[in-house]
């Protein structure tokens, strides 16, 4: 039924390295907001996933003298642009439909609007649903970047969350 499952996405190195890099746990908890906010506005499940899963794999460590320095981040950070390029290439090279990582990309590029030069961009539903995820997992300071979770543990609630999404398309289809 799917192309690529969530589990092919998250066990890719690309994924891995950025994933780990701007937090694996706030990654899958905004996957998780992002699939139960798509079924409350009948919204592709598994298309909400992803890009839940994969929106801040553009991010970029701005450090100054060996610390994270937010002022050049808020300054220099592009990491939507850089997300959205990072993970349509990911998908098109694991085999996912076009149409498909498009749409997740995009969703990806305008999932905030902090680089933007104005906040007054027309959303679709898709990607309304996954900024609201974003913010749903964010914690003050950026803390969500650094909470942790295993790989092990990550990895089942990654396989966890594709099967409620194959269970979800199963439902539709026989409705
Ligand atoms: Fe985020």
């Amino acid at each position: 039924m799917r192309d690529v499952k969530l589990l092919d996405v998250f066990t890719h190195p690309i994924a891995q390295k950025y994933l780990n890099r701007s937090g694996l746990a706030h990654a899958i908890a905004v996957a998780y907001h992002s699939f139960h906010l798509a079924i409350e506005y009948n919204i592709d499940p598994d298309i909400a996933a992803k890009a839940g899963l994969l929106h801040d794999m553009g991010h970029f460590t701005w450090y100054r003298n060996g610390k994270w320095d937010y002022d050049l981040y808020k300054q220099n950070d592009i990491h939507p642009i850089k997300g959205a390029e990072r993970a349509h290439k990911l998908l098109i090279r694991l085999g996912e439909n076009p149409i498909k990582a498009k749409t997740i990309s995009l969703a990806i590029l305008f999932h905030t609007d902090s680089f933007l030069p104005s906040n007054d961009i027309i959303r679709t539903p898709l990607q309304q649903v996954v900024k609201w995820a974003d913010e749903k997992d964010e914690e003050e300071g950026g803390k969500h970047h650094y909470r942790k979770i295993d790989f092990i543990r990550a990895k089942e609630s990654i396989m966890n969350l594709d099967e409620l999404i194959d269970e979800e398309q199963r439902k539709r289809l026989s409705s």
